[in-house]
């Protein structure tokens, strides 16, 4: 298993955002964590990050329990976190957002990764050295997998990418995740868009209040019509 995320609990001081917690990702799998807002999504990705401290259970990654690792120690590693609302560095240039996202590694020919980065995302290399803060949302969003993509990780975590897309650009940003999930990224992705994660996940987990509800296969979970009512039903 290339990560495990045994029993964890995340409380904020009145809040109780994660409660015994446990899901898994195996090399090469995409799976999607799909709730409500306040579920306790984004705390999820934060634990396994380690930008919030777990109140108990521990993160398990290659074998290793990584619970006691800072983040940058896990981004170094290989866990990538594409978070929430995108976070780029508005006062920053495209290309220097991009260098951010290399700044934990010790080795390898940056530069080469950012132009391949740049051949990947066209829109981002006509404006490479313009100010992020000309970028629409959906330039926004490519920039922020780029920054991810550069810390070269071996898990790429999304916290909602497709938030504020076009559909257009929804399934674009879909198929970029396969793509890179098909040269060997495994992907652990948050969506409240439960219709397309599951077009394209290869398992899920339904979070509520903080526990989980459901996992599975998308068959199995799209079966379960008291699921598709509650949880799944805007797709
Ligand atoms: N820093 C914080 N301090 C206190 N409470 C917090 C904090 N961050 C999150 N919470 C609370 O924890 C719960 C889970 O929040 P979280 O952001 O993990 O949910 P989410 O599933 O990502 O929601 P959304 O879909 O709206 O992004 C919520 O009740 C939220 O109010
Ligand atoms: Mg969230």
């Amino acid at each position: 298993m290339l990560l495990e995320i045994n029993d964890i609990d995340v409380r904020y001081r009145r809040n109780h955002a994660v409660k015994t917690i446990s899901l898994d990702i195996e090399q090469g799998e995409i799976v999607t964590v799909l709730g409500a807002n306040g579920a306790g999504k984004s705390s999820l990705l934060k634990a396994i990050q380690g930008t919030v401290h777990l109140s108990g259970g521990n993160v398990v990654f290659g074998g290793e329990n990584i619970s006691h690792w800072t983040a940058p120690k896990r981004v170094q590693n290989g866990l990538s976190l594409v978070p929430e609302g995108r976070q780029i560095f508005v006062s920053m240039s495209v290309e220097d957002n991009l260098l951010m996202g290399a700044y934990s590694r010790k080795y390898g020919d940056i530069s080469a990764e950012i132009e391949a980065v740049f051949e990947r995302f066209q829109n981002l290399k006509e404006r490479r050295h313009m100010s992020a803060a000309v970028l629409s949302g959906g330039e926004q969003q490519m920039l922020a997998i780029g920054r991810a993509i550069l810390a070269r990780p071996k898990i790429m975590m999304l916290d909602e990418p497709s938030l504020g897309l076009s559909p257009l650009l929804v399934k674009q940003l879909f198929e970029l995740i396969k793509e890179l999930n098909d040269d060997g990224l495994s992907i652990l992705l948050v969506e409240q868009n439960t219709h397309m994660a599951l077009q394209y996940a290869d398992r899920g987990y339904v979070l509520e209040l903080g526990d989980v509800v459901a996992s599975g296969t998308p068959e199995n979970l799209l079966a379960d019509e008291k699921l598709t009512e509650a949880y799944l039903g805007d797709g």
